[in-house]
């Protein structure tokens, strides 16, 4: 695991982007994550399209997660959100779980076919929750975990209400699994801000534990930490 201290949240988010950037080319399939850690990434990686030519043309993309009982026009659902954010405005399409499929469970497996179909994900994009969530696996994922459906801590629903404007965060959300996440050929995880220190020490030096999901990074052969100084504060 490399760990990249930055001095400030842009400096992390632009070095994230010149590390997807290498996989943003015919064939190259992007694992990405929504939220605020990324959005600085997602920014700059537009700025590059339009101001230097990056093409994104012949590049897939795969959501991380997405909210169960949230139509794919709906303004909080991740997928309008990665669209608002990224993949409209550089023409690029996004394959996510869909949060409104009748039957979880065989959405779940089908979206595990859909990834395995495209040939497995190069290089997935991660931010960390505060309770040391990756994607949606809470404290107390197994390490094992394949795409499911997944309860919201009440940690989690409040640290994410910010994107609700009626507070109404939905309880339930589908999210790849820890070991769909570890199939990744390149795992990079960007944290911003103190709010965040806690979390990047426990999973980056802390035990390898299901309590601290992001913990399960240290078991990935190529994996980025990229941080700015507050949220690496706690490490040693
Ligand atoms: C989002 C996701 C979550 C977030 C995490 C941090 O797709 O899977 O794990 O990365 O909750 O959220 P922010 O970046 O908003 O602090």
């Amino acid at each position: 695991m490399e760990v990249i201290v930055t001095d400030t949240p842009q400096l992390a988010g632009n070095l994230v982007a010149t590390i997807l950037q290498r996989w943003v080319r015919p064939g190259g399939t992007l694992g990405l994550a929504t939220g605020s850690s990324p959005e600085q990434t997602y920014a700059e990686l537009v700025r590059r399209h339009r101001e230097e030519g990056l093409s994104f043309e012949g590049v897939r993309a795969f959501l991380l997660d997405e909210y169960v009982g949230l139509g794919a026009d709906h303004p909080q659902s991740y997928r309008q959100v990665i669209q608002q954010m990224l993949t409209d405005q550089v023409g690029l399409d996004i394959t996510g779980p869909d949060g409104m499929a009748r039957d979880l469970l065989a959405e779940a497996a089908a979206y595990e076919e859909r990834i395995r179909e495209a040939g497995g994900i190069d290089v997935q994009l991660l931010g960390i929750g505060g309770d040391g969530h990756l994607g949606f696996n809470e404290p107390g994922s197994s390490l094992n975990s394949r795409t499911r459906v997944k309860t919201l801590t009440t940690r989690t629903r409040r640290d994410n209400a910010r994107f609700f404007a009626d507070d109404q965060v939905p309880h339930h959300v589908l999210t790849q699994g820890l070991a769909t996440i570890r199939e990744a050929r390149h795992l990079v995880l960007i944290a911003t801000g103190e709010g965040k220190a806690a979390a990047v020490a426990a999973a980056v030096e802390g035990p390898l534990s299901a309590f601290c999901p992001a913990s399960v990074l240290q078991l990935h052969p190529h994996v980025s930490v990229v941080l700015d100084r507050l949220s690496a504060a706690q490490l040693e």
